[in-house]
């Protein structure tokens, strides 16, 4: 049987789920007042499959353009084509909201990522010298662009 995935906006409950995937994935993960202060300001999506939290991603929108401020899926989840189904939905709700372009950052030792947005059609751009903090210092962000077409 398929699983069935659903896609819903983010809701203050949520939060204690969003902050224990992200913790789990990333090494530097979103706090839980970076997530409350993200609820007030940005478009921020759930993802399901079967019910189960799988993943969750924020976005903004200035004006007609749009930028992924964060995309995560559980681990245990990652590697099934679920990465790219939550980037779609939100590049498809960018362009909904009039977007027409979609800009982003990702750390320059996170090929798993930089392969997922090259893949649905990001572009490299340009580098920011030591944006992120390490364990142990710095590093570069690339920055990576995608044009968004409305269906
Ligand atoms: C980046 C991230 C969101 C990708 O999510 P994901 O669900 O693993 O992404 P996908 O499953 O769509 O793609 C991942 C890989 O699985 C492969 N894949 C997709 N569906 C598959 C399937 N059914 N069977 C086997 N492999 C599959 C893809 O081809 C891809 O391979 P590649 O990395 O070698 O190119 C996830 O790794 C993550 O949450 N990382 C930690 C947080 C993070 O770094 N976020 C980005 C911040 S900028």
């Amino acid at each position: 049987m398929k699983n069935k995935i659903e896609l819903r906006l983010m809701q203050p409950d949520d939060l204690a789920d969003v902050v224990a995937l992200e913790q789990k994935a990333f090494t530097h993960p979103w706090s839980l007042q970076l997530y409350i202060d993200a609820l007030q300001s940005y478009e921020c999506w759930m993802m399901f499959v079967d019910g189960q939290h799988v993943g969750h991603g924020v976005i903004s929108q200035v004006l007609d353009e749009a930028h992924l401020l964060n995309i995560a899926i559980a681990i245990e989840h990652q590697g099934q084509g679920l990465g790219l189904h939550l980037l779609e939905h939100l590049m498809q709700r960018a362009s909904e909201r009039g977007c027409v372009e979609c800009f982003l950052e990702v750390r320059a030792s996170n090929s798993p990522a930089y392969r997922l947005y090259e893949r649905y059609g990001f572009n490299e751009i340009g580098r920011r010298r030591n944006y992120y903090p390490t364990i142990d210092g710095h590093e570069d962000a690339l920055v990576m662009a995608c044009t968004l077409f409305a269906d």
